[in-house]
């Protein structure tokens, strides 16, 4: 999606004859909004659509949360138990109409092919090096990356052996994009922007496979899984060229923006959803006006809903936070440093802190799983009496770091 793209065998023009040792190619558009989006074209040995046996439809089953009490969260998720593939271990932990947002700990190898047919995702890599398998051709991965993949694509992790695997899964029944204030009409990024087209890294190398057989394809559709049993194997594309496919960008590249006083969350942001943002939060110097206060006033989140997970960072100066944490500030209440923090900030120059935030203009619905991570103490972390609520200290609890994005 980000710029024009192209690999393998391609004719010269579109819609016309391509052979492959003689067999005519089977050309398919994959695109968007009828003829009228985003599209690639790809030229299959045979056509995607032989299937040869119907699957059963899974239905998807969500199994609610609704707290009694409406309060800042603290989740723990480092230690939720490893489960499934790079698909069926996906648990969710909160969603809404417009984005779903999963743990990932998978255990096992991925048996078949999957293509979500009805969501863009974004695949967080928290841990975890390997190859995804496309139908676009080979999408490397490694720690820090977000793999994009657009609906449509077919495909299998391949998680290099060894590697822990450690995903946070964005599902969106809207397009992923890159912001449109980074992009000039014609569509290149422009000198402002905290990231370029050099920091977005396409498939690499495209295989086609002239298998017979019986290949498995699980597809996402109707708020379900459907599954395929086609007698080829899918990836079977000697060239397609277009502006859908998938690709990586890694939360290292991105460039963050320093001010002379406090620059706001926006400046963080790295994808566009519909009616939700996902934000990069990187290593980067602080505000530096000898004034500044260098980390976040209170602010309320009247009309949106503010998710976080913290990936990496300074950690053991403070306690209370984890490798994993996710806090969520939901609608209607402030949040901020916790008492004292700001005046600890002053002098502070540089974090090395790296989170991934999701800020949807929509409630997020909560998952049984929410309730077993939620740590039940976070909301009381402002109070200026230690030991009001949960009897901990500032210093033990969170709010001090998660506030400052
Ligand atoms: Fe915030």
């Amino acid at each position: 999606m980000p710029f024009y793209q192209r690999l393998g065998d391609l004719p010269r023009k579109r819609h016309i004859v391509h052979r492959d040792n003689g067999t005519l190619l089977t050309e398919e558009v994959m695109g968007f909004e009828g003829f009228s989006g985003l599209e690639s074209i790809l030229y299959h040995l045979q056509s995607p659509c032989r299937v040869i046996a119907l699957g059963e439809f899974e239905p998807i089953v969500r199994t609610e949360w609704v707290p009694d009490a409406h309060a800042h969260r603290h989740l723990r998720t480092w230690d939720v138990p490893p489960a499934g593939d790079a698909v069926t271990g996906r648990q969710l932990l909160m969603w809404n109409n417009d984005v779903e947002i999963s743990l990932c700990r998978p255990t096992e190898l991925m048996e078949g092919f999957f293509r979500n047919g009805e969501r863009d995702e974004v695949v967080f890599v928290h841990e975890g090096t390997g190859v995804v398998e496309t139908v676009f051709g080979d999408v490397p991965y490694k720690n820090g990356d977000y793999i994009v993949l657009p609906r449509g694509t077919t495909y299998r992790f391949a998680p290099a052996d060894e590697s822990e695997q450690r995903y946070l899964v964005f599902e969106t029944p809207g397009l992923i994009t890159i912001p449109k204030r980074y992009r000039n009409e014609h569509g290149q990024l422009m000198e402002h922007a905290p990231y370029y087209h050099r920091d977005i890294h396409p498939p690499t190398e495209l295989r086609t496979h002239r298998d017979k057989g019986e290949f498995v394809v699980k597809v996402r559709v109707r708020d379900g899984y459907q599954t395929y049993v086609i007698d080829y194997h899918p990836f079977d594309v000697v060239g397609w060229d277009g502006y859908v496919y998938p690709w990586t960008f890694s939360i290292h590249d991105f460039e963050p923006i320093t001010g002379r006083i406090h620059m706001p969350p926006p400046s963080h942001q790295t994808f566009a959803g519909p009616n939700f943002v996902i934000c990069s939060f990187c290593p980067r110097k602080l505000d530096f006006d000898p004034e500044a206060i260098p980390i976040p006033y209170h602010h309320s989140n009247l009309q949106s809903e503010e998710m976080i997970y913290y990936v990496d960072g300074n950690f053991s100066s403070r306690k209370g936070i984890e490798l994993g944490s996710v806090t969520l500030h939901p609608t209607g209440l402030p949040h901020g440093p916790q008492p004292g923090l700001a005046e600890k900030s002053l002098g502070m120059t540089e974090t090395h802190e790296y989170a991934v935030m999701c800020d949807t203009f929509n409630p997020l619905r909560l998952t049984a799983l929410a309730s077993d991570l939620d740590d039940g103490k976070y909301m009381y972390s402002w109070a200026e009496d230690a030991t009001t609520g949960n009897g901990r200290t500032p210093d033990d609890d969170p709010a001090g770091i998660t506030s400052h994005f």
